[in-house]
């Protein structure tokens, strides 16, 4: 979907950076802005800096640093569309009514609302009757057995349907709720004799299942005792399909992103037995496969994946299933095994946290575990060793990282001890089937990109060193390339976007003429357009360059301490200091220009070269004399900052 440059600036303008990001970090005040610790990265003490006046934020720890666009969408693994539609939703601006079409018609857009709506009425009806319950009921007595409790149902929102047939559907009536699209949602059905609706969930204990964004799905539904179906899940809708959520992901995506892996389990009790023992980077499959989808989902947040598997057959060969729908979806594949007969959640209760998180650190790959499992099911002949070869080649062409794929078939040739020549493969890049270009192209080994949005905040410094960023991640169209501006270049920069009086100091000097990085000369071109179009927009200029400029830090570095902490004297001392340096710089490149100009000139073009070269020599010893009269090196140091 795409949205106007206006649409897309008034939901800029209706989203507070800072009560955004407190949604999700313990924010302090501090000094103009406000500190916290940095939800990119796992981190002990506060660098991640948040203004409210500039609205953008800067990490100095993981250089994370963008606007609130940024920040939703990095935080909650969201497109661009997808985070406007959000932050637009949460402000209670209407999407454009063309924007709206775009989706093939409007009144889909707004059944699927109301289908949100009923959903979210149903989890609270759940909830609270839950909550209403005597703690004498079956329902808690069965909690309580398997370690719940109160605090727990209110934090995972768990639910309780009564015996009754109608509770549900009378409640829906009363308020008026669309009928039709309860019973579309699988919460309530027809009678086939008489008038009205029955309700679906009978007795059951109820897990509402979230999108990122917190929108509810739908609900898994298990008994108390034996009967069958032990779980009752909504059948799929215009809302939720099995084979492209997880549950959990709600509360988890935060810790996956920080933590760079997800944990796969099958169950919602695995799912919140992990949780609750501390082990949160985790996400549930809803009984079902996984597929490309779900892949596709995880690789959003992180391209590390460790699957779960329950330690029987069945275990297996989900194993043997999962693995090239994970490798095709470009992640990095570990897997483990729990003894046999056990899942996440017995595996706690008998072994402890310290044990599965041990496990979990040494977890080897999938890959290795699976074909570890054939060879010892395997004879010694060669016509068993080409059994095992035809079936574990295919894995080989499912993964899309070549160097992966080529340590994969060496070590797949030394545990069948043959030569790696005789196990068919496809060697050129399988090419991941979804994704598009790698951030790592030619593979240095250090694995697949992380889908189109740009890399983890963490791995973002590395890899800008050696890729381009994608034409196709910048939301505006213009972009600003500053990769190779010096350390002086970016400081001028960041004091200017500190006061209007210093950026008007700056565009008044003719330091433009002396700017080394093209880009840097761009954005202050662009700066001085913005301020003079509307001054009073001074502080929104950050913002809305951060999404722009490449690296986004460029233009947040300003909220680092050693600029907050500037004095207007010291601010405009090093502005002046930054100036000369910049013009000094500039001379000493022209002066070397014309010296090697002068080698290949004679007569009278020789002579003007030759004085040209001293009025910029003479010009250099004034700026020189300057400089030694004022104290040395007001200069900030930035330890990212490159000369
Ligand atoms: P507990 O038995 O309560 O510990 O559940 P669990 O979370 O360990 O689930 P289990 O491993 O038995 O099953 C994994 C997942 O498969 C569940 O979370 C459900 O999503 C799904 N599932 C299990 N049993 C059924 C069933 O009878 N019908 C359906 N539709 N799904 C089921
Ligand atoms: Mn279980």
């Amino acid at each position: 979907m795409k949205f106007s440059e206006e649409f897309i600036d008034r939901v800029r303008e209706a989203s507070d950076l800072v009560e955004i990001v407190s949604q999700h970090v313990n924010l302090k005040k501090s000094g103009s802005g406000y500190q916290g610790l940095c939800p990119f990265h796992g981190e002990k003490t506060p660098s991640f800096s948040v203004s409210d006046v500039k609205q953008v934020y800067h990490c100095f720890g993981c250089k994370a640093s963008g606007n609130v666009f940024k920040f939703v969408q990095d935080y909650q693994g969201l497109t661009f569309p997808e985070t406007i539609e959000y932050l637009a939703q949460r402000a209670g601006i209407p999407l454009p009514v063309e924007e709206e079409k775009w989706q093939q018609g409007s009144d889909q857009r707004e059944e699927k609302k109301l289908l949100y709506r009923i959903n979210h009425y149903a989890s609270e009806w759940f909830h609270h009757r839950l909550l209403k319950l005597e703690k004498s009921h079956p329902v808690w007595t069965y909690l309580e057995k398997r370690g719940l409790t109160e605090q727990d149902a209110k934090n995972y929102k768990l639910g309780w349907t009564s015996a009754n047939w109608s509770d549900l559907s009378e409640s829906l009536v009363r308020k008026n709720a669309p009928i039709d699209l309860a019973e579309k949602l699988g919460l309530i059905k027809k009678r086939n004799k008489g008038s009205g609706h029955f309700d679906l969930f009978r007795s059951r204990l109820m897990f509402p299942i979230y999108s990122p964004t917190e929108k509810c799905l739908g609900f898994g539904g298990r008994v108390l005792g034996d009967e069958h179906p032990k779980y009752l899940n909504s059948p799929d809708s215009d809302v939720f399909h099995k084979g492209q959520v997880f549950y959990g992901l709600n509360w988890s995506a935060k810790h996956i992103r920080s933590q760079d892996l997800a944990i796969v389990v099958e169950g919602y009790m695995d799912w919140i037995a992990l949780d609750k023992a501390g082990i949160s980077n985790v996400v549930a499959t809803l009984g079902t496969a996984l597929t490309e989808k779900h892949a596709r989902l995880i690789r959003r947040y992180t391209s590390n994946v460790l699957v779960l598997f329950d330690g029987d057959s069945a275990g297996q060969s989900a194993a043997e299933r999962s693995l090239p729908i994970l490798l095709r979806g470009g992640l990095f594949v570990k897997g483990l095994f729990l003894p046999e007969g056990m899942d996440p959640d017995d595996f706690l209760k008998k072994e402890g946290v310290k044990a599965l998180n041990q496990k979990i650190q040494t977890a080897p790959d999938l890959f290795s575990l699976l074909v570890e499992a054939e060879v010892r099911k395997m004879g010694s002949n060669p016509s068993d060793k080409t059994k095992t070869i035809e079936k574990m080649a295919p894995l080989l062409d499912a993964v899309s990282n070549p160097s992966l794929k080529e340590l994969y078939l060496e070590s797949l040739a030394n545990m069948l001890n043959v030569d790696k020549s005789v196990i068919p493969v496809n060697r050129g890049s399988a090419g991941s089937s979804f994704g598009g270009s790698s951030h790592f192209a030619g593979g240095r080994g250090r694995g697949p990109s992380r889908g189109s949005r740009g890399p983890h905040p963490s791995e973002r410094s590395r890899v800008q060193e050696s890729a381009p960023a994608p034409a196709n991640s910048r939301p505006e169209n213009q972009s600003f390339n500053l990769k190779g501006a010096s350390r002086l270049e970016i400081e001028l920069l960041n004091v200017s976007l500190l006061k209007s009086v210093y950026l008007e100091e700056v565009l008044n000097s003719s330091v433009l003429e002396y700017m080394e990085s093209e880009g840097v000369k761009k954005v202050f071109e662009e700066l001085e357009r913005l301020y003079r179009q509307d001054p009073s927009r001074f502080d929104t200029l950050p913002s809305l360059l951060s999404s722009k400029v490449d690296p986004g830090e460029a233009v947040t570095l300003h909220l680092t301490s050693p600029f907050q902490s500037l004095t207007e004297e010291s601010a405009r001392k090093l502005i002046q200091d930054c100036i000369k340096r910049l013009h000094e710089k500039f001379l000493r490149s022209q002066s070397r220009a014309l010296m090697n100009n002068l080698k290949g000139s004679q007569g009278l073009d020789q002579k003007n070269k030759l004085e040209q070269i001293m009025n910029i020599q003479r010009d250099r010893r004034e700026i020189k004399k300057d400089q030694k009269t004022k104290d040395q090196s007001s200069s900030i140091q930035e330890p990212n900052a490159n000369e």
